[in-house]
Order: C-alpha cells, then sequence, then structure tokens
C-alpha cells in the first residue's frame, strides 16, 4: 500500500519548511540591507508608512507636490526622507532648506539621477541611430535631466550664450513680432472686444512659437494650422507620461518586468510623431544652411550644425534642441495662462490698474511702453507681477530630480552621495517665514515694499544654484513683454458663464501631469484705446520686418 498524502506531506514538510524560512530569510535581509541604495539618513526624519516594496511612492498620491507640502505641515518636518521604491530621497518643503542645498551647496546637489524608463529603452532598442530618436524625443533624456558632466556643462554653455543680454537684443524683432502677434489675434478674434473667448491658444501658440523660433527659426503664422494642433496635442499627452507619477517602475523594479508596465503604445507613438516633427525642422535648417553661412546665427539650430569650436556631436543637437522644446513651452505657457486667469478675477481688476499707472508714470505713452517692454524691465510693478506668478503659480510644482554629487553636511545630519533629491517649489514657495503671514495670497505689490527682503533666488520656479534654469533672463523678459503688452492693450475681466478657477491646487487641469496647465476659461477684453492699440500694432510690424522669412510672416490682420 502506498502511503497516505498525509504521511508524504508530514515527511517533506521538514524540507520545506527549511527552504521556506531560508528563502523567507534570504527575501528579508535583502529587502532590509540591499533593496533601498542607502541606509536611512540620521538626523532627517522619515516619513512614516512607507510600504514594503514601494516605499511611499503610491502615498504620494496623484499630485506629489501637495501630498509633500500637507506631510511637512502635518509632522512640521520641512525637510523628510522617504523612499521611492528602491530609492531615499530627500524632499525639501522650505525656502531655507532649498536655498541651503541647492544654493549654499550647490557644488554637492548639481548631479541628477539617471532613470531606468530612459536606459530600458536604449538597452531594449540599441543601435546608436534609434537611441537618438528616444533621446531626443523622451524630455526623460534632455538636458533638464542629464546628469553632471562634460556633455551637460557643454549643453548648458550653449543656451545660456542665447539667453544673455546681447543675445536678446538680436533677437528683439522676433519677440517683438511674437508678442504682438499674440495681442492683436486676441484683438481681432474677439471683435476688438465684442465677444469672450479662451485665452489658451493664443498663449500656447506664443510660447510654441518663442521656442521654435528660438530653436529653428520657424513658426506657425496661424492658430489653424493643423501641425500646430497636431504638436499641441502631443505634448498634453507627453507631459502627462512625463511626471514622476507616471513612471513606477523608475523606482520599483519588479514593474518592470510585468507586462501591464510595458512602455505604454499611446506613448510611443506620440514620441514617434513628434520625433517626425522635430527631425523635419532641423532638416530644414540643414537645407537652408548654405544660403544662411555667413550671416547672423539667428537660431540655436543653426548656430549647432555650424559652430564646430564646441563639438557637439549630432547626438548633443538633438538632445539641447528636443530640451529646450520642451522646457521652454509648457514652461512659459503655463505661467502665462494663469496669471491672466488671476488678472481677470475682481481682485485682479485693482492689480490691472495699479499695473496700468505704473507703466504710464516709467513710460512716456502706451506707445513707448508697448515698444520699449522688450529692451528693458522699467516698471516695477510689472517686473513685480512676473515674481509673483512664478511664486504662487510655478508651472513644475516638484522640480526635476535631482542628485547629490558628494557628500556635505547638514544641521549635522550626514547627507550621502547618491542622494536623490525634490525641490518642492510649491510648498518653498509659500513658506510663510520668508513672505511672512500673506504668502497665501497672490499679491505682486510684495515685490516692491517688503520685497528686497527675500533673497535670491526669490523663487524656486526656476530651481536655483548650478542646475538653475539656463533661460531665467530670457523668460523674465518675455514675462515681463507678454504681461505688459496685454495690460496696456486690454482690461481683461472674467466671463460670467465659465470664470477662471485661480486656487494654487485646483486651478490645474491634471493634477498628476508635470507641469501645472490652468483648466480652460474664458476672458472678456476691452481695448482701453482701439486706435493707439492699433498704431502699437502698426509699429511693431516695421521694427519686427524680417525677423522670419515671408514663408513664416503673418501680415497684420486689419
Ligand atoms: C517660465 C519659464 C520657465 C520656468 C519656470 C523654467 C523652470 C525650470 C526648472 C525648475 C528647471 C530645473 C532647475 C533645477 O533643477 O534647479 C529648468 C531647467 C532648464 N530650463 Fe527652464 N524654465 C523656464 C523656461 C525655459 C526656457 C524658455 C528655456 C530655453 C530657452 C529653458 C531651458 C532650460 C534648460 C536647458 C534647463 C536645464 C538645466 C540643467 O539641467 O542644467 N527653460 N527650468
Ligand atoms: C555646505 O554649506 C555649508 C554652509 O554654507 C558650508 O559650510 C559647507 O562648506 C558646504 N559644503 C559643501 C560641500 O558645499
Ligand atoms: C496608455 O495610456 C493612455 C493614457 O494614460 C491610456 O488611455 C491607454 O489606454 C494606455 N494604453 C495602453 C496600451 O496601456
Ligand atoms: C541674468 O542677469 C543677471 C543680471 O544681469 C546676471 O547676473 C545673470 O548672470 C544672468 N543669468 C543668466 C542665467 O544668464
Amino acid at each position: 500500500m502506498s502511503s497516505s498524502p498525509e504521511m508524504s506531506w508530514l515527511s517533506v514538510f521538514p524540507i520545506v519548511a527549511i527552504i521556506s524560512l531560508v528563502a523567507g530569510v534570504g527575501i528579508l535581509v535583502y529587502l532590509r540591507f540591499f533593496y533601498v541604495d542607502l541606509p536611512p539618513i540620521e538626523g532627517i526624519p522619515e516619513v512614516p508608512n512607507g510600504e514594503l516594496l514601494a516605499g511611499h511612492f503610491y502615498k504620494l498620491g496623484s499630485d506629489h507636490a501637495t501630498t509633500a507640502e500637507t506631510w511637512a505641515q502635518k509632522y512640521g518636518w520641512p525637510v523628510f526622507q522617504v523612499r521611492m521604491g528602491k530609492r531615499r530621497a530627500v524632499i525639501l518643503n522650505s525656502f531655507d532648506s532649498a536655498r541651503e542645498w541647492t544654493v549654499k551647496n550647490q557644488s554637492a546637489t548639481l548631479d541628477r539621477p539617471w532613470f531606468y524608463t530612459f536606459h530600458g529603452i536604449i538597452s531594449a532598442t540599441s543601435g546608436r541611430e534609434l537611441a537618438g530618436l528616444f533621446l531626443m524625443s523622451d524630455s526623460a533624456a534632455t538636458i533638464g535631466t542629464s546628469p553632471w558632466d562634460e556633455r551637460t556643462k557643454k549643453q548648458r554653455r550653449v543656451v545660456g550664450s542665447f539667453t544673455t543680454g546681447p543675445s536678446m537684443r538680436d533677437m528683439r524683432p522676433m519677440l517683438d513680432l511674437e508678442t504682438c502677434a499674440m495681442v492683436s489675434a486676441i484683438y481681432y478674434d474677439s471683435a476688438k472686444g465684442d465677444v469672450e473667448l479662451s485665452p489658451h491658444i493664443y498663449q500656447k501658440r506664443l510660447a510654441l512659437n518663442l521656442m521654435t523660433m528660438f530653436c529653428y527659426g520657424t513658426r506657425f503664422a496661424s492658430i489653424k494650422d493643423p501641425l500646430l494642433g497636431q504638436i499641441l496635442s502631443d505634448a498634453n499627452t507627453i507631459a502627462s507620461f512625463r511626471s514622476t507619477k507616471a513612471n513606477p517602475q523608475d523606482f520599483i523594479p519588479h514593474l518592470r518586468y510585468m507586462g501591464g508596465n510595458a512602455r505604454n503604445q499611446t506613448a510611443m507613438e506620440v514620441r514617434k510623431r513628434r520625433d517626425t516633427w522635430l527631425s523635419t525642422m532641423l532638416e530644414n535648417i540643414r537645407g537652408n544652411l548654405p544660403m544662411n553661412l555667413g550671416s547672423k546665427k539667428m537660431n540655436v539650430a543653426e548656430m549647432l550644425l555650424t559652430d564646430s569650436q564646441e563639438g557637439l556631436t549630432q547626438m548633443d543637437i538633438k538632445t539641447i534642441l528636443g530640451g529646450l522644446m520642451s522646457g521652454g513651452f509648457e514652461t512659459i505657457f503655463s505661467t502665462v495662462i494663469i496669471t491672466i486667469g488671476m488678472l481677470s478675477t475682481p481682485a485682479g481688476q485693482a492689480m490691472q490698474q495699479k499695473a496700468y499707472d505704473d507703466i504710464m508714470s516709467v513710460y512716456e505713452s502706451p506707445e513707448e511702453a508697448f515698444e520699449q517692454c522688450l529692451n528693458e524691465e522699467k516698471s516695477p510693478y510689472i517686473a513685480g507681477l512676473v515674481k509673483e506668478a512664478l511664486r504662487f503659480y510655478p508651472p513644475l510644482k516638484l522640480l526635476p530630480a535631482r542628485q547629490t554629487y558628494k557628500e556635505f553636511i547638514y544641521q549635522g545630519a550626514v547627507i550621502p552621495k547618491g542622494l536623490l533629491l525634490y525641490v518642492n517649489a510649491q510648498a518653498a514657495n509659500r513658506d510663510k517665514s520668508v513672505y511672512g503671514p500673506d504668502a497665501e495670497e497672490f499679491h505682486p505689490e510684495r515685490w516692491l515694499e517688503g520685497g528686497a527682503d527675500v533673497p535670491p533666488p526669490y523663487h524656486f520656479a526656476f530651481g536655483a544654484g548650478a542646475r538653475m534654469c539656463t533661460a531665467v533672463n530670457f523668460s523674465n523678459r518675455m514675462l515681463y513683454a507678454i504681461f505688459l503688452r496685454l495690460i496696456v492693450a486690454f482690461k481683461i475681466e472674467a466671463s460670467k458663464t465659465m470664470p477662471a478657477n485661480t486656487h494654487y491646487i485646483n486651478y490645474k487641469e491634471d493634477a498628476a501631469a508635470s507641469n501645472a496647465v490652468a483648466s480652460d476659461f474664458r476672458i472678456r477684453l476691452t481695448p482701453r484705446d482701439k486706435q493707439t492699440l492699433e498704431k502699437c500694432f502698426e509699429r511693431s510690424e516695421e521694427l519686427s520686418e524680417g525677423a522670419t522669412s515671408s514663408q513664416y510672416s503673418e501680415p497684420l490682420k486689419r
């Protein structure tokens, strides 16, 4: 007779038990000592209740910046550590800590992490050419996410050289053309103020044109251009895949091997399409090069393609241009659109009046203001409005991840090399100990009165220190010119039926997107003086002649 099932189970039980025990202990030891990249940092509090594998990744919810801000308040910890899957990370939620780490200790915090999603694609497709395509199309591989090395330094130098004062002077006709085209399109499309409109598309086209002109010397002459629509919708989709939240496999390794988390088909398709239009723009430049050689280089692509001095590879060029396009377009657009929303509110009416009075006190006439705003930032109120917009509505709430480059000491705690680091700009920019009790209010005047007390970088919308945005001055000038031209041209009021949501968290269309875009709204624009405004347009048209070839020009509507 064979033994009963119970018998044989009993006989193998000790072996199974021992094997499971050893395996269990092994897994526990692995998770405890080897899974996480760095041991807990002594002296920096850790948010409780991290999950075994995911750590705090899913606890951060869909809006990471807001959750982190809530934790900082709940526990009273401006600086805390969490676990993003297998990576230990520190999140900085106060102005002083962000400044201490990224400015005072900038040499120790200037690296960026290198994420799996990016590596995974390269190794999966191999082949240099394909890698190049993805590099260009995947923002995870653009300059804003590159580790600190010679290539990154070179790229920062090149981009920086295009956003200096003299370069901005050279670009003046182009900047004039774009900002005027935005105001005039709104003016005529609203039937000179008779009909309400949604300002989004005008600001999107403006921001995109600024970047395509800056990078490739091309632009979209109409908001109805189908390619413009395609690019904008693709950019939107890409943004939804870019946030930390959309990429758990970067932090939780076992997800990489589970089918559901393979690269999303939609993302792949959109990125391919984007490659095509970015390549087309680059090829157009290359095709025109012999003609343009010798003349002044007016855009980044031209300079990169002809300048052998910096010794850039083809890959560098694609990386720089892809990074610029995504880095510049969405940030400028989202800052402008929510500020227009804020100006249109009842509280915004007083701001517009103060702004207009201030403009008129520093410029001789509306015409002069309209013309000069591209050359210097003379109105303190408008400059304050720019700072306040970036403080209160930073387009990137949790800044692009950094990584420590060497060990340093922060308030007695030893901060190791290789640590993942996030600055929570949403929280740091509303730090009451720096901005005062009214930190939760949108108040441009703060930069006129006591504002001088806030030390640089004034707010963290551009980051800070050695990896700060390379286009700070350029962006500030653009925002200044855009706000000034709008305020000189119009009184802006909210639509009765579709006013803007201006709450600092709830205004976003998609809380999980890496870039904060305001939900749709409508406004009513009343021209301050139609004749003066039309004169401004004509003058601007004269001054921006030659900014672009006839192929891309935009005759003024009348
Ligand atoms: C309102 C407009 C903008 C905002 C709020 C903004 C914000 C930022 C932020 C937060 C970073 C990361 C900084 C850090 O880690 O400390 C960054 C990096 C960068 N930005 Fe901007 N940006 C803006 C416009 C632009 C424009 C127009 C360009 C190009 C013309 C640009 C080019 C770059 C580049 C190249 C980097 C990467 C720097 C590096 O990693 O070394 N940005 N930006
Ligand atoms: C970090 O900042 C502190 C305070 O400013 C300074 O004493 C220290 O030398 C810095 N360390 C590094 C590595 O930058
Ligand atoms: C990819 O993601 C998009 C947007 O999140 C979703 O609508 C779509 O169903 C996903 N597709 C696949 C194949 O997972
Ligand atoms: C911006 O302008 C200021 C003052 O003119 C200058 O000190 C600074 O270096 C500029 N920053 C960049 C990133 O070009």
